[in-house]
C-alpha cells in the first residue's frame, strides 16, 4: 500500500506520472529503458565451461537488469566455414540449447540470429569506409586467427573483415555493454573507434560500447595449455553428460613433479586447482584441499573428485533445462522467430538514425 502522506509515497506518486511521460515521449517500449547489452557467439559448436565463466555467467547474472540481446552470428561464422555452410546452419539450434541450459530466459534476453538483420549488413558496408586496411589488419586477435589457420595468400577479405561487421553487430542495437571473454577486446576496441568516427563526421547518432569481461576472461585447458578451446579438443561442453564430466576431470593435467600423493604439490598455475577457484563454491573444502596438496596429505584422486562433483552440480541443472528443451522443438522455432521479429525493429530504427546522420535518408 502506498501511502501519499509521507515523502516517500509522494515521491513515488511523482515518478508515477515522470514514467509515464517518459513512456509517452518514446515509441520505444519500458522494457528497453534500461541499458542494452549485446553480445554473441559463432555457431560452430558447442560452448564450453570457457565460455560459461568468460561471458555466459554474466550474462546469466545480468539478463534481469539489462535489455540484453545475444546474437547467434552465423554470417560470421561463415567467413570461416563459407565452404561448408550446413555446419553453421545445423549449429544454430544447438547454440539455443545451450543458452537456454546455461540459464538464459528467452522472455529476458531476446536471441537473434546475425544473417535474418539485414540492418547489420547494411551497417557494416558503411563502417567499411571508417577503417583503414591496414587497422583491421593490426588487431591483434584476428592477426592470431590469420596465422593459426594458415591462410597464406587466400585470405578472404570477408574474414579479415569481421570485426567491422562484428562493429555493426553491436552498434545496431545500441549497446551499452558487451560481455565476452578477453579475446574479444580488441573487437570492442575497434567498434569504440568507428562509433567515435561515426559521431564525430556525422554528428551523435551511435552508442560506444563497454566491454565486460568475466571473473576467468581466459580458461586454462584441461591439458595445461593456455585456453579450453574445441579445436584443442581440452573442453568440458556444457552438454557433457556427468559420467563425461568425471572422465575428463580424472585425466586432467595436474603438476608434473608431483610423483606421489606425500610429494608436496604445486597449485599455482595446477588447472585442477583453478578449476576449483572458479566452479566449486564450498571455498573451505578449496582452502583444505589447497594447503593438504601443498603439504602431500591429499592424493590427485580425492582431488579430482571432489572437482568432477562441484562442475557436475553445476552442470546437473544445465542438463535438465536442456532436455526439457530438446523434447520441444517447437519451443527453439518460436524463441527463434519472435527474437528475428524483435530484433529487426529494433536494428531497423537504428539503420534509418543512421541514414538520416549521412542524409542518405532519401523519401521517394
Ligand atoms: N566474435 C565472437 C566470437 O567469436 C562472436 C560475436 C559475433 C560477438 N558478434 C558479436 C561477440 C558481437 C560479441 C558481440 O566469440
Amino acid at each position: 500500500m502506498v501511502k501519499y502522506g509521507s515523502l516517500a509515497g509522494w515521491l513515488s506518486w511523482l515518478k508515477h506520472f515522470i514514467h509515464k511521460e517518459e513512456i509517452a515521449s518514446s515509441n520505444l517500449a519500458p522494457a528497453t529503458m534500461k541499458k542494452r547489452i549485446l553480445t554473441g557467439d559463432r555457431p560452430s559448436g558447442k560452448l564450453h565451461l570457457g565460455h560459461y565463466v568468460g561471458s555466459l555467467a554474466n550474462r546469466v547474472r545480468l539478463q534481469d537488469d539489462y535489455d540484453q540481446y545475444i546474437l547467434i552470428a552465423d554470417v560470421q561464422a561463415l567467413t570461416d566455414n563459407y565452404e561448408n555452410p550446413e555446419r553453421v546452419v545445423n549449429s544454430v539450434r544447438e547454440l539455443v540449447l545451450d543458452y537456454v541450459a546455461a540459464g538464459i530466459d528467452p522472455q529476458k534476453s531476446t536471441i537473434v540470429i546475425q544473417s535474418e538483420m539485414p540492418a547489420i549488413a547494411e551497417l557494416t558496408v558503411f563502417f567499411l569506409n571508417m577503417v583503414s586496411l591496414n587497422r583491421v589488419l593490426r588487431n591483434p586477435t584476428v592477426k592470431m586467427e590469420i596465422e593459426q589457420k594458415g591462410f597464406g595468400d587466400s585470405l578472404p577479405a570477408g574474414f579479415a573483415m569481421y570485426p567491422v561487421s562484428q562493429a555493426a553487430d553491436i552498434t545496431a542495437f545500441e549497446a551499452d555493454l558487451v560481455p565476452v571473454g578477453e579475446d574479444q577486446l580488441p573487437m570492442i576496441e575497434q567498434t569504440r573507434e568507428i562509433v567515435r568516427k561515426f559521431n564525430s563526421l556525422y554528428g551523435e547518432t551511435l552508442v560506444e560500447p563497454e566491454a565486460l569481461v568475466g571473473e576467468f576472461p581466459r580458461l586454462i585447458g584441461l591439458d595445461g595449455k593456455a585456453k579450453m578451446s574445441k579445436s584443442l579438443g581440452n573442453s568440458i561442453y556444457l552438454s557433457d553428460s556427468a559420467e563425461e564430466v568425471t572422465k575428463k576431470v580424472m585425466s586432467m593435467y595436474t603438476d608434473p613433479s608431483r610423483l606421489k600423493p606425500t610429494d608436496p604439490g604445486h597449485v599455482e598455475g595446477n588447472p585442477v586447482f583453478i578449476y576449483h577457484e572458479a566452479f566449486n563454491p564450498n571455498k573451505e573444502e578449496v582452502a583444505d584441499l589447497r594447503k593438504r596438496y601443498q603439504e602431500g596429505k591429499v592424493g590427485d584422486v580425492e582431488v579430482k573428485q571432489k572437482l568432477a562433483a562441484a562442475i557436475n552440480v553445476l552442470l546437473e541443472p544445465m542438463r535438465e533445462r536442456r532436455k526439457e528443451l530438446e523434447q520441444n522443438p517447437d519451443k527453439i522455432d518460436e524463441i527463434l522467430k519472435l527474437g528475428i521479429e524483435k530484433g529487426r525493429k529494433v536494428s531497423g530504427n537504428v539503420l534509418a538514425k543512421v541514414k538520416t546522420a549521412m542524409k542518405i535518408n532519401y523519401s521517394f
